[in-house]
């Protein structure tokens, strides 16, 4: 069976000296074990530093929330994928449904930030999910459909095998309700078909899907037991270094049961 890989974002939060402790309590706990999961953390840009500092010396990534959909230039405010690659950044969230809904970002804005940080060999954490409205009206598994399609299905199979992917119902994200186990499959097995359908069973069975949306320590083991479930992106939860663990803890529960 594959690892598992489980991202902690930290969206807007912690001061620089919040951060400190928060990663350093992360690292002081990841070394005592020797993990099978993959861990990684994003902190917002000006932390960046700081945790890849850490890192060196210890068992986690570091990732960005975002990045620029253009290379270098005249774009006040932005930051571009290969300054995250000389920050020994490896990871990088796009798609977030806060970046769809607060800055407008679209599937196409989306692909050409994929394409930005496909040049610097970074590795995208996409991430799709309905809305309640789509789910309702019974749309959802045609919804992520597109959002996959336009955004991640012109790229090369090499390309795409880089991917991570993080099925996030917009409905679940910072509410406190959770996707069932059962919804969370339907999806992953849903876009493991899709994939396998454009880039063969090797390439799909690979790609790490993750969950997220209100995933914590107390649903983590179940959601993260079902067999097309490959990870968690967790928001809330990775801003507390013991609920983290937990999580990190389900993921080793899991792999070691298999
Ligand atoms: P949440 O956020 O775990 O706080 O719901 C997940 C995310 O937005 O990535």
């Amino acid at each position: 069976m594959k690892s598992k890989l489980v991202i902690g974002n930290w969206k807007m939060n912690k001061s620089f000296e919040e951060a400190e402790d928060l990663i350093s309590d992360i690292q002081d706990k990841l070394e005592s074990w020797s993990l099978q999961t993959a861990v990684v953390i994003c902190p917002p840009f000006p932390y960046l530093e700081l945790a890849t500092d850490h890192a060196d010396e210890s068992d986690f990534e570091v990732g960005a929330q975002n990045c620029s959909e253009f290379e270098n230039g005249a774009f006040t405010g932005e930051v571009s994928a290969s300054m995250l690659a000389e920050l020994d950044v490896n990871f990088c969230i796009v798609g977030h449904s806060e970046r769809r809904k607060y800055f407008h970002e679209s599937n196409d804005t989306i692909a050409k930030k994929i394409d930005q940080l496909m040049k610097q060999n970074l590795i995208p954490v996409f991430c799709c999910g309905e809305l309640l409205e789509e789910r309702k009206s019974g749309n959802h598994l045609e919804i992520v459909e597109k959002q996959i399609t336009e955004s991640l299905f012109h790229l090369s199979k090499e390309h795409f095998e880089q991917v991570v992917i993080a099925y996030e119902p917009v409905w679940a994200i910072g509410t406190g309700e959770t996707a069932t186990p059962e919804q969370a499959q339907e999806m992953h097995y849903f876009i493991r078909s899709l994939i396998e359908k454009k880039f063969g069973t090797e390439t799909a069975y690979n790609c790490y899907i993750l969950y997220g949306g209100s995933c914590n320590a107390k649903n983590a083991l179940e959601l993260l037991s079902q067999p097309d479930v490959d990870g968690g992106l967790i928001g809330g939860a990775s801003l507390k270094s013991d609920e983290f663990i937990s999580i990190i803890e389900a993921a080793e529960t899991v792999l070691k049961e298999d």
